[in-house]
């Protein structure tokens, strides 16, 4: 078949479209997953000790609950906490039935989720930067890329540039969850490895140093790839774009599972059994 005839087919171009709807639907779901569960696991560990009055300082991995005092420990859990509503809300910002028919819940929640981000990052880089708190190298340029795509998330929503807010809205999206892909990415390494391999326990090794990077290098390229595919007439061009989507949903699917299994399910039962 010539890429004319392709071109000319409007029943299987409707099919290539169909099917770029049903990978991001696919990615969708197995994300929502991850993040209620990355959500619970936070809640456990950081509230739900805190307020049945659980010493965590052996339960956590962080090490800034055993190493940090007064403020410092202070904006150590005003960094971790705002994952709980960052992980439970976040990506209904991205289901356009939620977008159109509740508009304000849109708006508050988008706002939200804007200032706990940018929270998170300079909360972060100072944890990381300031305090010497160990964490892979990639996330430091990660916090940075927050404070930019935030800042052009707002501005482009105020200018009422909605196309231009839309697509910084979900880099923004991309960056905030990136330490939460870090850990489905470095949990599905250990996982297809069986163990680690090119990593380190203190986050450095040239492994881990890659999946810092990859964490939202990959989801943002992939996402750049999506906005252009819409966009395409071209069967072919779509159907790439398809499996794209479908290989990033297969990777985050072996991440959830893989994180769920290996690091928050057996945590949060820790949790319990401490209670
Ligand atoms: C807004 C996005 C972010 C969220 C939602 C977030 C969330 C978290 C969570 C939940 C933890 C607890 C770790 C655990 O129990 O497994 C944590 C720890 C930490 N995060 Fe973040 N984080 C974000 C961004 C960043 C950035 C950009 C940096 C650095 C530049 C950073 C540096 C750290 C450090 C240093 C720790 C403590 C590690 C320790 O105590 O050993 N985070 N973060």
């Amino acid at each position: 078949m010539s890429d004319t005839t392709i071109h000319a087919s409007p029943l299987t171009l409707h099919h290539a479209r169909n099917s770029l709807d049903w990978s991001v639907k696919s990615w969708f779901a197995i994300a929502l997953s991850g993040q209620w569960m990355f959500a619970a696991y936070v809640f456990f560990m950081y509230a739900f000790t805190y307020t049945r009055g659980i010493d965590i300082s052996e339960l956590s991995p962080a090490s800034g609950v055993k190493n940090l005092q007064g403020i410092d420990k202070a904006v150590l859990f005003t960094h971790i906490t705002p994952a709980i509503y960052l992980a439970l809300f976040g990506l209904f910002q991205l289901v356009p039935a939620i977008r159109n028919r509740y508009k304000a819940f849109h708006r508050l929640n988008g706002r939200i989720f804007l200032l706990l981000g940018l929270s998170g990052a300079f909360t972060g880089l100072y944890l990381q930067l300031g305090k010497g708190l160990t964490f892979s190298q990639g996330i430091v340029l990660n916090g940075l890329l927050i404070i930019i795509a935030v800042g052009c998330a707002w501005y482009y929503a105020v200018k009422k540039r909605f196309d231009l807010h839309q697509r910084w809205a979900i880099h923004a999206f991309i960056l905030v969850n990136g330490v939460w892909t870090f850990r489905l990415y470095l949990m599905g390494w250990y996982l297809v490895n069986q163990g680690p391999n090119g990593n380190t326990p203190n986050v450095d090794g040239p492994m881990d140093i890659f999946l810092s990077f990859a964490c939202y290098l990959l989801p943002m390229a992939i996402a750049e790839l999506y906005f252009r595919t819409k966009k395409q007439t071209s069967q072919s061009q779509i159907w790439i774009g398809v499996v794209v989507m479908a290989m990033g949903a297969l990777i985050t699917l072996t991440g959830v599972i893989a994180a769920t299994l290996m690091m928050w399910t057996p945590r949060i039962l820790q949790v319990l059994a401490a209670g």
